[in-house]
C-alpha cells in the first residue's frame, strides 16, 4: 500500500496552533496525529479534550488519536464525540484490552493497538484479528523529538511477516524519531503509516519534508 504520513501536533507551536494545522494540511500529510498524555501512563502531560474541541473544526484530514493514558476505556466516548476517525490505545495501559477494542468499535471508529518498545509483539498477537492498526512505538512514549530506537525494527518485521502470513487486514504504524533516514528503514521493514512530529514541523519546507518520508 501507499505510505500514509501522519503529522503529530505535539511538535506544533501551540501559540500558533491554527496556523500550524493549516501548514501541515497544506504540506501533503494524510492524517493529523493527536497525542494525548496523562502524566501517569507517561510522565508528560500534553493536551486533551478542550484543545481538540477547539481545533477539530479547523482540521479537514482524518484525526488519528493516540491515547497515552491509563485505563483508556474511560475516555473512548469523549474522543469519539469529538469526531476523531480512529483511536489508538496502549496495550500496557488497559486492564481489559478486548473491552477497549469493542468499545472503540462500538463507536464506529478505527481501532489501533500500541506497544511500547519493550513490549514484545507476541503479547498482542491474540488481538490482531480484531484491530485495524498496530502502532509500534519507535521511542519511549511521552516526548517528541527523541532519537529513533533501532531495536524496534525487528518488531516491525515480525509483525509484517505475521500479518502477511495470516492475510490479516491490519496496517502497521510507527511513531517516534521518524525523519528522512529512519523513514526509509521502517518502510523497508514493512511500516504503512509513519507518524512524524519534529521532523515535519521544524522543516524549512514542510512539503519537501513530507515528500522525503514517502
Ligand atoms: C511520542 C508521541 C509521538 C511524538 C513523535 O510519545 O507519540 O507522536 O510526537 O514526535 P517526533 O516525530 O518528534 O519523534
Ligand atoms: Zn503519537
Amino acid at each position: 500500500m501507499e505510505t500514509i504520513i501522519a503529522a503529530s501536533l505535539l511538535a506544533a507551536d501551540f501559540a500558533y496552533l491554527a496556523d500550524d494545522i493549516k501548514k501541515a494540511e497544506a504540506s501533503g500529510v494524510d492524517w493529523i496525529h493527536y497525542d494525548v498524555m496523562d502524566g501517569v501512563f507517561v510522565r508528560n502531560i500534553s493536551f486533551g479534550e478542550p484543545v481538540l474541541k477547539s481545533i477539530s473544526k479547523l482540521i479537514t484530514l482524518p484525526i488519528d488519536a493516540h491515547l497515552m493514558i491509563t485505563d483508556p476505556i474511560r475516555y473512548i466516548d469523549n474522543y469519539a464525540d469529538l469526531g476523531v476517525n480512529g483511536i489508538t490505545f496502549h496495550f500496557e495501559a488497559a486492564h481489559d484490552v478486548g473491552a477497549v477494542i469493542d468499545k472503540i468499535r462500538s463507536r464506529g471508529l478505527k481501532v489501533g493497538l500500541s506497544v511500547k518498545p519493550a513490549t514484545p509483539v507476541s503479547m498482542i498477537i491474540p488481538y490482531l484479528s480484531r484491530v485495524d492498526m498496530v502502532l509500534v512505538m519507535t521511542v519511549e512514549p511521552g516526548f517528541g523529538g527523541q532519537v529513533f530506537l533501532p531495536q524496534t525494527l525487528d518488531k516491525i518485521k515480525e509483525l509484517r511477516k505475521y500479518i502477511d502470513d495470516h492475510k490479516l487486514d491490519v496496517i502497521i504504524q510507527v511513531d517516534g524519531g521518524i525523519n528522512k533516514e529512519t523513514s526509509a528503514v521502517v518502510r523497508e521493514c514493512g511500516a504503512d503509516v509513519l507518524v512524524s512530529g519534529s521532523y515535519i514541523f521544524n522543516a524549512e519546507n514542510m512539503a519537501e519534508a513530507v515528500k522525503s518520508l514517502r
